[in-house]
């Protein structure tokens, strides 16, 4: 697989990383009673733990450029020391704040089936089969979007960026605005992951890599539209006809 054919394969997985119930989400569709569920998961999924799955990738990663890279997306993760001025996981937690809901949940999360074993997915890949596969699968999948494309080609579709107050969290469940503080924070840092994310993969990750990469990350891929279905049905949302 040429270095070319890679970026496109990694390309092609983003664009899939969208679900279904996303716009139920961003247009108050989901009633606000279960709104907590969606970002439960969420934070025990993924969220809370972020700067740790960060940190499988480092250690197992020989390349001092790389380590580099990881090192500093970690640092500003797991203490908003660059950037945010507090931990991203904290951060989160300002949404379900901001709306009222009970932080106690947050502390004790049964996770959905679906949930599980995205979960155990992103265990097993972030911890057994070496650093391209972890940085790839956290940096790029977990934090990446549908709209890499655009880093590359000008053309393609910018991820969209609606003013704060256009924020669905906002806009439709009365979330204070100064509750946005991690998506302000991403929007001032989350360009730089992006880039580092795919230097570490188009720069550093050895030829004989790719194709496992892209595997594992096609595999992901299919984990989390199962667990994101799980969480639209626990949110009240019926699946379109397929
Ligand atoms: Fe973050
Ligand atoms: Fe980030």
């Amino acid at each position: 697989m040429t270095r070319d054919e890679f970026r496109e394969a990694l390309l092609q997985v983003m664009e899939r990383k969208h679900h279904w119930a996303w716009p139920h989400f961003t247009s108050g569709a989901v009633k606000k009673a279960r709104l907590h569920v969606h970002l439960e998961q969420e934070y025990a999924v993924f969220v809370r733990d972020f700067p740790v799955l960060v940190g499988r990738a480092y250690v197992q990663c020989p390349l001092p450029a790389v380590r580099r890279e990881l090192a500093e997306n970690l640092y500003e993760e797991e203490t908003g020391g660059l950037h945010a001025g507090r931990p991203h996981p904290e951060l989160f937690l300002e949404y379900p704040k901001g709306l009222g809901f009970d932080l106690s949940r947050f502390e004790a999360v049964t996770l959905l089936p679906g949930a599980k074993l995205y979960r155990g997915l992103l265990d097993e890949v972030t911890q057994a089969r070496g650093w391209s596969v972890a940085a790839a699968v956290v940096t790029l999948f977990i934090e990446g979007t549908p709209h890499e494309r655009a880093l590359f080609d000008p053309s393609a579709p910018a991820r969209p960026e609606p003013a704060l107050s256009e924020h669905p969290l906002v806009k439709h469940y009365g979330l204070p605005l100064e509750s946005l503080a991690l998506t302000k924070a991403h929007r001032g840092v989350e360009g730089d992951h992006r880039q580092a994310a795919w230097r570490m993969m188009l720069d550093h990750v050895p030829g004989a890599e790719r194709a496992k990469v892209v595997s594992a990350m096609e595999q992901v891929l299919a984990a989390w539209l199962v667990y994101r279905d799980d969480v639209a049905l626990a949110c009240g949302l019926e699946a379109p006809q397929r």
